[in-house]
């Protein structure tokens, strides 16, 4: 199970002190975008000014109303490899995914808690990753929704040729049960960057228990 940290932040020197605090401990950082419409925060995620000094991979997870249009900002970003976006969000799903289809990227389709796993069925041609989330999206810190292991036991089972990410309360509490639950990548927010140690030392501190409860 592979950690790709989750950086939600709303400014310039908050993005890259924890940018640099991770250094190259991970392959992939996911960068957390937010319009305040979609969800109630704003975040900071200037692509010009990330592109030149992110020497990571990168997905998006797109918290907004307007899925393509931050989407298109990116598109010349050549670190970005997968994005994400959100059921939820948009009123025309075919038209998103036949839009992002054209960009190269690996695309995903986020559900918020409330939300069947059932209604991603028709996209799943078009889809390559489901990401989960453990939280109501828009802040970092909350309190992780228990039914959210069910949910990812089930969608594995239900899509199992499907990248499977989980968002939102992820800890050395959770790591466990999503282990179990099959999950192939999870998202940890203030667990790796909101926490006293540095981001490397809580990154090394999530992946030896993965790697002790997976060999
Ligand atoms: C919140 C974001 C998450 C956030 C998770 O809506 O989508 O990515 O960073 O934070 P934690 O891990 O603290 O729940």
């Amino acid at each position: 199970m592979e950690i790709i940290p989750s950086l939600l932040v709303n400014s310039q020197e908050k993005f890259f002190a924890g940018l640099l605090g991770l250094g190259d401990c991970v392959r992939m950082l996911q960068i957390d975008i937010a319009d305040g419409e979609f969800v109630p925060n704003v975040t900071w995620a200037d692509p010009g000014i990330i592109a030149p000094r992110l020497r990571l991979e990168c997905e998006l997870h797109l918290m907004v109303k307007d899925p393509v249009g931050v989407a298109e900002k990116w598109r010349a970003v050549t670190q970005v490899k997968r994005v994400l976006f959100h059921y939820e969000a948009s009123p025309d799903i075919p038209a998103v995914l036949q839009k992002l289809k054209t960009f190269g990227w690996e695309v995903s389709l986020v559900l918020n808690p409330e939300t069947p796993l059932e209604a991603i069925e028709p996209y799943l041609s078009q889809i390559q990753g489901i990401m989960l989330m453990g939280i109501i999206p828009g802040f970092q810190g909350q309190p992780f929704i228990p039914a959210t292991y069910e949910r990812a036991r089930r969608s594995k089972l239900m899509y199992p040729s499907h990248y499977l990410e989980i968002d939102g309360g992820v800890n050395e509490n959770t790591i466990p049960g999503f282990i179990a639950a099959g999950v192939d990548a999870v998202c940890p927010g203030s667990a790796v960057f909101g926490h006293e140690k540095t981001p490397r030392e809580n990154v090394a501190r999530l992946q030896s228990l993965i790697t002790g409860l997976t060999k």
